[in-house]
């Protein structure tokens, strides 16, 4: 390519006070959050609008609205979150979600949001796991697409500028702060050049770095790197979540999610011996409240006041080792997973067909079409599935503002709020509270600032970077690179992780960032996959190697980092994030900061819950 491709005239180039880069759920929000505050607003969406992985949370919307349940509020949802994270949640930032979520659905609604409804014409709430009371808004197993159905109607009225199929490279900078962005749009692979004076980062999730995802292609870790390089902070980041149940047959489909709401609405979990397996286990943690017998669990999901709940809606973080157990144990299904039964409660309900076509919509149809089964009829074959990362850019609880000025992010960019492990339904509440705080101080941030300036010269240095696979004459296909780092992370830093398997995966690593320094494409710039392939490439080679280092580093087991040769828990050394920064010297370095302790009025409240 030669230097008339990267020359800053000929670059496409826009100003916006607040720059948004995802236009999932959380990106949705605080655009629109920053245009309710007067500011210009660009929005960029890797694929089109309203494709995200927000619509992968169909169980629905955690808040203590206790429309079901009286006895839920703000400080039950606040203590079930905290120990679902295992207490290694930022306080204020579960403080904050659990007040907040309730208003945020109660405005989706007002935007138009459909949800099932209870007798009384009230919002519905079903049971998910590790919530203590029905708490999970939900319009059948279809919640998140409504919710992006809901924003990006709201959002396309408001004054926002939407760049489809663009994709970010880096953030730019001028001295500590922000300035802009440079990417390029995917149809003509012509660059683009955002100036603005604050940026959120809504990316959402790094699940292609693995083999078996619920995530799409767009999901590589974009915004942890693109922050990460910017020289903000990463946290959390070896707690990636395994969702227990993702299809695993016919292999075309083997990821796809499974929602929890067919737990949630009494599905079970049996092994090959038709054994309900999840009695087998219960942690100390959750010991009070689940039940010990089908019947009580039973009586549970249909609203008995009195009952404990089913050990199916443990933990996912639980439910996904006690699936990996019953494989490596031999009591597996025939394609390496374990059973789902929905269909089971027709012993207990005379409409239980229609009942199960009614809550569980989409589950019915993509069984029927994708896999041939009747989940009326027939039981389901699940297995885990990487579904989302609880770890990302370290952000201030109340502005979302991570450590570089200017640069915000929200959602599942961002960490803080989950802790060690996420509670289902905890994302779509996570989106809407944070989205919209991220969104209104990034609009502040911007009124209060000027324009940073822009540097040229490192622009088309990027743009020239960016353009070289093509000029090479030999090289690897990027495709094969990323191919092999997904099984290198998903046989070597999956939900069992062993020391030296963890040293072996660092090692391929390296291997895996000279094979991408050599990475060669061909053809031209439009709609060239390979192209794209290989510049997101070094976004999943950074989070690849925070998520690994991270995971070294943790010698324990919690949440949903579980070490082979660290089994146990260790209450006074893992009470602590592990922070990632870029060293001085480019390298990746490992700190360690203790939990910031609660205020005592919190405190009272998880020792109350108890
Ligand atoms: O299972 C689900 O419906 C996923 C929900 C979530 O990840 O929050």
């Amino acid at each position: 390519m030669t230097g008339e491709f990267y020359n800053m005239s000929t670059f496409d180039t826009y100003n916006y006070d607040v720059l948004v880069i995802g236009a999932g759920g959380a990106g949705l929000r605080a655009a629109i959050e920053a245009a309710a505050n007067g500011v210009t607003v660009g929005l960029i969406c890797k694929s089109l609008l309203g494709k995200a992985h927000t619509v992968m949370a169909e169980g629905g919307i955690a808040a203590a609205l206790s429309n079901v349940d009286e006895r839920d509020n703000w400080r039950v949802h606040f203590a079930d979150t905290m120990r679902g994270g295992q207490y290694l949640n930022d306080w204020r930032m579960a403080e904050l979600h659990a007040k907040e979520a309730p208003d945020r659905v109660r405005e989706l609604e007002a935007w138009g949001a459909l949800f099932d409804r209870t007798k009384d014409g009230r919002i519905l709430q079903r049971n998910f796991g590790g919530h203590k009371y029905p708490r999970l808004a939900h319009v059948g197993d279809r919640t998140g697409l409504e919710m992006i159905r809901t924003l990006q109607d709201h959002c396309i009225y408001q004054d926002i500028e939407v760049h489809m199929e663009c994709t970010i490279i880096t953030i730019l900078k001028d001295g500590e702060r922000v300035a802009g962005a440079f990417g390029y749009e995917r149809e003509k692979g012509q660059f683009k050049l955002f100036r603005a004076k604050a940026i959120v980062i809504a990316t959402g999730g790094i699940g292609r770095a693995y083999k078996i995802t619920s995530n799409s292609w767009e999901y590589t870790g974009d915004g942890h790197s693109l922050a990460y390089n910017a020289g903000a902070e990463l946290m959390d980041m070896e707690f990636v979540q395994f969702h227990p149940t993702g299809m695993v047959w016919p292999p075309s489909v083997r990821g796809i999610l499974v929602t929890e709401g067919v737990r949630g609405e009494g599905g079970i979990l049996l092994n090959s011996e038709h054994k309900r397996f999840m009695f087998n286990e219960i942690p100390e943690l959750y010991r009070q409240q689940t039940a010990d017998n089908e019947e009580e669990g039973w009586r549970y999901t249909q609203g008995d006041k009195q009952a404990k709940r089913p050990p199916e809606l443990l933990t996912r973080d639980h439910v996904a080792r006690c699936i990996v157990r019953e494989i490596r144990e031999g009591r597996g299904s025939p394609h390496n997973g374990v059973y789902l039964d929905i269909s089971w409660i027709k012993t207990k309900m005379a409409n239980a067909a229609d009942h199960i076509k009614k809550k569980l919509p989409s589950m019915y149809n993509q069984f029927k079409k994708l896999a041939d089964i009747d989940i009326t009829k027939e039981a389901m074959e699940v297995g885990p599935t990487t579904h989302y990362m609880m770890g990302g850019i370290r952000v201030h609880a109340e502005t979302q503002m991570s450590t570089v000025p200017g640069l915000f992010a929200a959602g599942e960019a961002a960490a803080g709020l989950h802790g060690a492990n996420r509670l289902g339904g905890n994302s779509l509440s996570d989106l809407l509270v944070f989205g919209k705080r991220a969104g209104e101080y990034a609009a502040r941030f911007a009124k209060e600032n000027t324009q940073g300036n822009i540097d040229d010269r490192q622009v088309e240095m990027i743009a020239k970077n960016a353009l070289e696979p093509f000029d090479r004459t030999e090289g690897e296909n990027p495709f094969q690179v990323q191919f092999d780092l997904q099984e290198v992370m998903q046989n070597l830093v999956g939900i069992v992780r062993h020391e030296q398997e963890l040293l072996k995966a660092m090692q391929e690593l390296e291997k895996l960032y000279d094979r991408f320094s050599k990475v060669r494409v061909i053809g031209n710039r439009e709609y060239n996959n390979g192209w794209h392939t290989a510049l997101d490439l070094q976004h999943l080679l950074t989070v690849s190697e925070a998520i690994t280092r991270a995971a070294i580093e943790r010698k324990e087991s919690r949440g949903a980092h579980f070490r082979e040769d660290h089994p146990e828990k260790d209450a006074r050394a893992g009470n602590c994030n592990l922070i990632i920064v870029k060293g001085d010297d480019g390298q990746m370095v490992v700190k360690r900061v203790p939990v910031r302790d609660m205020p005592p009025d919190l405190k009272q409240i998880i020792e109350d819950m108890k």
